[in-house]
């Protein structure tokens, strides 16, 4: 492994170690425990990230405790350690400063401000991490300049995640599109993206969740806990079923002749059920991962900064308390994103954001951009990068003592 530049250390020796939150075990958040450990070295053609901020991600919690499906939980275990995870940091999303570069980096320097997702390497629950330029099953590019960096770490997985099934679901201009779960990580984008898009927009989610998707631009709002979108007469163009809790059939039944079902978080059998249905009807049934791709995270790069697109961060906290924000996020408390702060400082000028204090909304101000249509296919090589992402290619955690 070759060492970075070194450009970017100029207070003499740079550090060896580095504080993180490392999951020690499978189940509670108590699994997680803030450690010293080994920080990473950037080869040739990565960089050194200094994170600032981490997202607190629906699926951080769900790998962290199993709680997948059985067949899920074998698979998981297998890859990620049997009795236990083997030297894991969690965390995927982040945002913070480009610290050192290898020496065949041509896109970033130290200093730049950037946002991105580390995919199945995972890592971010920590001070620094390493990432190709080209982000190999993650995503790269400089931050919005208008959000903070606990902003920017919301946005990579939830609002590529939506893109990525919007992109696969026809013309949305006038569609009338159903957003399922559209008040969590993916959902709040997605709302937004498909108003970008043009479609009349449905969105469902719980009672706590009305005032936040109403400004995000959502035309019908319905509670769960009251109705089931399943049951009532109204049909859709597109149906996102973002959380995959309502039954295949009854969801089936609300599409149109021509419509699109986007399975957002499917199981083995609606798979299956899928490709029968896409296969024998004019329906379409849309499932998979998504593709992180750094040159869309650059797109929604100026759909942040324009602000046409935005972002809600409900609660920050101390990377120590990574536990905490655990235990917060599964309550379902949250109106928004939470986040992990890892080093406090802010933007020159721009005023910190107290831990714990309730988020907001925010709109940014520059020239309006382009809104990437459904079925773009952007060039570069990042899909064959996202594709060669492996799961349980974890960070390699080296614990040199505990921090105080
Ligand atoms: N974020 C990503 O990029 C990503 C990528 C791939 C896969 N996934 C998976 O996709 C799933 C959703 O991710 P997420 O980040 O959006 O999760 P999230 O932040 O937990 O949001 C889920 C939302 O769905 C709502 N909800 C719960 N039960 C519902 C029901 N029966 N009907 C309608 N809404 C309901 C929740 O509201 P309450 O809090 O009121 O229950 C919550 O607002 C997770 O399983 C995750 O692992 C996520």
């Amino acid at each position: 492994m070759n060492s970075g530049t070194g450009t970017a250390w100029n207070e003499g020796q740079a550090p060896t170690s580095m504080r993180a939150v490392v999951w020690t075990r499978y189940g509670p958040p108590e699994g997680l425990v803030l450690r010293s450990v080994r920080r990473p070295v950037p080869s040739s053609h990565e960089v050194l990230i200094g994170v600032h901020a981490t997202g607190v991600a629906a699926g951080d919690c769900e790998l962290r405790a199993l709680r997948f499906s059985l067949g899920l939980r074998i698979f998981v275990r297998l890859l990620m350690g049997l009795a236990r995870p083997r030297d894991k940091i969690l965390g995927q999303e982040f945002a913070g400063v480009v610290r050192d570069v290898g020496t065949g980096v041509t896109r970033f320097q130290p200093g730049d401000r950037v946002y991105g997702t580390t995919g199945f390497r995972f890592g971010a629950y920590a001070e620094y991490l390493c990432l190709s330029e080209h982000a190999g099953g993650g995503a790269l590019a400089k931050t919005p300049v208008h959000l903070r960096d606990d902003e920017a770490a919301t946005v990579p997985t939830g609002a590529l995640e939506a893109l990525h099934f919007f992109r696969r679901a026809g013309d949305l201009r006038g569609a009338k599109v159903l957003i399922n779960g559209a008040g969590g990580g993916i959902g709040i984008f997605a709302v937004q993206l498909a108003k970008l898009y043009g479609a009349d927009v449905t969105a469902v989610d719980g009672p706590t969740k009305r005032d936040l998707l109403r400004s995000l631009g959502a035309d019908q709002i319905l509670d769960y806990t009251r109705e089931e979108f399943a049951r009532s007469a109204e049909s859709y163009d597109v149906i996102f079923d973002v959380i995959g809790k309502t039954s295949y059939t009854s969801t089936l039944g609300r599409l149109t002749p021509d419509g699109y079902y986007l399975l957002g978080n499917p199981r083995v059998s609606t798979m299956l059920r899928g490709i029968w249905t896409s296969c024998t009807s004019r329906r379409t049934v849309v499932f998979g991962a998504a593709r992180q791709s750094s040159e869309d995270l650059a797109q929604l790069r100026e759909l942040l900064d324009s602000g046409q697109l935005r972002t809600v961060v409900d609660r920050t906290f101390p990377l120590e308390d990574a536990a905490e924000a655990h235990r917060y996020f599964e309550t379902g408390a949250a109106r928004g994103r939470v986040v992990l702060l890892v080093r406090s400082e802010q933007r020159p000028g721009e005023p910190g954001r107290e831990a714990g204090k309730l988020g907001e909304v925010r709109r940014g101000t520059a020239p309006v951009p382009t809104v990437p249509e459904p079925g773009d296919s952007p060039g570069g090589n990042s899909a064959r990068e996202a594709r060669s992402g492996v799961a349980g290619e974890l960070a390699n955690v080296v614990e040199l003592d505990l921090a105080p």
